[in-house]
């Protein structure tokens, strides 16, 4: 059984007001919170890297953490990591306050020693494909997977259109992979949300949706309430 899971994209914040924009969006429903790492190198962007990432999870408590006396909002961190190498920075992610760690099929040599070294440092492993890649590289590695991400734009900048030609990568992986966590990223909001979540993706990423919302809470609850209807029609809601 599958959730429906909304992870709205902080790269579509205000930077500087990064942990209000962060509880803005928890408080009108996002589920997680999805952190676009980009090194300059796999992708021609860079963004944000492990000391942002440990200021904000000073902001925003891991959901259950008894040390939350505060009752401040709580996420899950969603880590998509566009880097080279990305071996390299697992451990400084665990520590850093990572709860996911997704890294690119393309920029690995050994995908499945990878998710045993992310699953080793006590958090959970994903693995993202990128527009050109073929969706069947995921298929021996996707029963040792938490999550697979299949983009719907090129990884690198926020804002892009949705590829509607992706949708037959989703629904292949639903169809083998009935309960597994599949994660569409790029384009979603109010308009693509309906093509994605017939395919059968029940993770979305929304960037610019949600932050430039006037109302999140309408975009976040409209999303999570397709995704639910497609999840129930399947049988596969939880
Ligand atoms: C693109 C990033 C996405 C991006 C999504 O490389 O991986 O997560 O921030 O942004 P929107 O929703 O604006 O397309
Ligand atoms: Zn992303």
């Amino acid at each position: 059984m599958v959730k429906p899971i909304i992870a709205p994209s902080i790269l579509a914040s205000d930077f500087a007001n990064l942990g209000c924009e962060c509880h803005k969006v928890i408080n009108a429903g996002a589920d997680w919170l999805h952190i676009d790492v980009m090194d300059g190198h796999f992708v021609p962007n860079i963004t944000l890297g492990q000391p942002i990432v440990t200021s904000l999870r000073r902001s925003v408590p891991r959901p259950g953490d008894a040390s939350n006396t505060e009752k401040k909002p709580t996420a899950f961190f969603d880590c998509h990591m566009m880097v080279e190498n990305p071996e390299k920075w697992v451990e400084d992610f665990a520590k850093c306050g990572a709860d996911q760690f997704t890294f690119h099929y393309e920029a690995t040599q050994d995908p499945l020693h990878l998710v045993k070294l992310i699953k080793s440092k006590g958090i959970k492993a994903a693995c993202a494909i990128k527009p050109g890649t073929s969706v069947d590289v995921l298929f021996e590695l996707a029963p040792h997977l938490d999550m697979a991400l299949v983009m719907t734009v090129e990884p690198g900048f926020g804002g892009q259109k949705f590829m509607e030609d992706m949708m037959p990568k989703v629904e292949t992986l639903r169809a083998k992979f009935p309960h597994l966590n599949i994660q569409v990223d790029g384009g979603l909001g109010k308009e693509t949300i309906p093509k994605a979540a017939k395919a059968g993706a029940n993770v979305i990423v929304a960037g610019t949706s949600v932050f430039s919302a006037a109302d999140p809470h309408d975009v976040i609850s409209f999303m999570k309430e397709e995704v639910s209807k497609e999840l129930r029609s399947r049988n596969l809601l939880d």
